[in-house]
């Protein structure tokens, strides 16, 4: 009866969360991962490294909470499989020793067997899941080497959208399409396009951008807005995921990033350079994203008030100075304009106002009372 019972709630998760997604050929949809059994024994080392992470740009399983434990576990009893690698490495016998190897930190889910994590010596630091009587699903040490166990490979799961099922590579929840020419021409072809140049958000992207995007050199969305600072093109916050190249040898002065196939790094390039490049295609529409307390938000950027007091740092590379259009704003808002010293410039009431700020950097404050939209754009753009 409580197997029934777990039955049902995993299917009703799976069928509930599932309905936009799709998979690759080969994988099989679970919750929001994409999964692929490889059930022969290999060592850990093979499995990092195996055909799943080079051909499709995936990595071992990574269990983030119960219900991706639950779902992974029934899984992997459904296929058959006995014990199993998952993605987690444990470096002494406390839980908060262990590690996630998408390289998202400590684990902050666990799952282990009674006594373990157990490290009696480092080889033994890999972890595995068991699948067979009362203890399937929990997690236990395994010697990295010696063991040779199955194991389970994830990739991001594909949003679908019938009007770009033609699209070569997807990967998440984007469309990748390829196109050439320098920064400025891979600017507005991905405009023109419904897209942003390519910023790269995770180790897991990255390895998808390496392994499956298969060109040698690709320009990044990214363009240098400080000594040692980028802003990516898609708004996003710059920081979150910095794969650069620690002793890159270009020329310091050059303002763009491209991306290296043969060992993932990205280095400093010229944006006037004709290269490849992609451009990154929503698969689904927009959410409206206030972007709130962002620090170096690229223009041209939408930003809008929150839940609650926000702050952004709008920026824009290169010469041009900022302008911020107000698109909309309720009664009794205001929106606090600061220049790059943090001095106020000007208090804004009403939409349809725009302010020009002196210098490509703009800081906005805005209380939480009220709401507004705003459009920040470089001066260039001014009709
Ligand atoms: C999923 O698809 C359904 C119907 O096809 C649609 O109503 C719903 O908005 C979609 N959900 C998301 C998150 O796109
Ligand atoms: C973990 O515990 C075992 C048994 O108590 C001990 O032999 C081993 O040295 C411990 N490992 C580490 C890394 O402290
Ligand atoms: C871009 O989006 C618009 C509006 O959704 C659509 O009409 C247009 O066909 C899209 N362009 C491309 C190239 O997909
Ligand atoms: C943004 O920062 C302010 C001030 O630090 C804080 O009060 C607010 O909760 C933050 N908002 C979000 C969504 O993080
Ligand atoms: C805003 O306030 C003014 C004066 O107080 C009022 O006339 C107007 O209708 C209000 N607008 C909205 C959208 O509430």
């Amino acid at each position: 009866m409580k197997l029934f019972w777990v039955l049902l709630i995993f299917l009703k998760i799976s069928f509930v969360k599932s309905q936009n997604r799709t998979c690759g050929m080969g994988f099989t949809l679970v919750l929001d991962k994409c999964l692929i059994v490889f059930d022969d024994g290999f060592p850990h080392s093979y499995a990092e490294q195996s055909e799943c992470v080079t051909m499709y740009g995936g990595t071992l399983v990574n269990i983030h909470n119960a219900i991706e434990n639950r779902a992974v576990s029934e899984f992997a009893i459904s296929k058959n499989l006995e014990t199993f690698w998952i993605g987690a490495f444990c470096f002494s016998n406390q839980t908060s020793s262990c590690y996630s190897d998408d390289y998202s930190g400590p684990l902050k889910y666990s799952n282990f067997h009674k006594g373990y994590p157990l490290i009696e010596k480092p080889s033994n630091g890999c972890v595995s899941m068991l699948t067979k009587g009362g203890q399937a699903g929990r997690w236990i040490n395994s010697d990295c080497q010696k063991s040779y166990l199955s194991f389970i490979c994830e990739l991001p799961s594909i949003i679908i959208n019938p009007a770009y099922s033609n699209c070569h590579d997807k990967f998440n929840g984007f469309c990748y399409l390829h196109g050439f020419g320098n920064m400025d021409y891979a600017e507005s072809y991905c405009q023109q396009n419904n897209g942003t140049v390519m910023s790269i958000q995770s180790q897991m992207e990255n390895t998808f951008v390496q392994y499956r995007l298969v060109t040698e050199w690709i320009l990044l969305g990214a363009k240098r807005v400080f000594q040692n600072s980028y802003a990516w093109a898609d708004g996003t916050p710059w920081g979150a995921f910095d794969n650069r190249n620690p002793v890159d040898r270009s020329l310091e002065t050059l303002d763009c990033l491209v991306f290296y196939q043969l060992n993932g790094f990205w280095e400093r390039t010229d944006c006037s350079l004709k290269q490849d490049f992609y451009c990154k295609i929503p698969l689904e529409p927009k959410v409206e994203d206030s972007k709130c307390n962002s620090t170096m938000l690229m223009a041209p950027t939408e930003i809008s008030s929150g839940d609650g007091p926000c702050t952004w740092q709008l920026v824009t590379p290169g010469a041009y100075p900022i302008t911020i259009y107000f698109t909309e704003m309720a009664n009794g808002t205001t929106v606090e304009l600061y220049d790059v010293n943090m001095q106020l410039s000007q208090e804004i009431k009403q939409s349809g106002v725009y302010f020009d700020a002196k210098t490509n950097i703009l800081n906005v404050a805005h209380d939480g009372v009220g709401s507004f939209k705003a459009v920040a754009k470089a001066q260039t753009y001014h009709d």
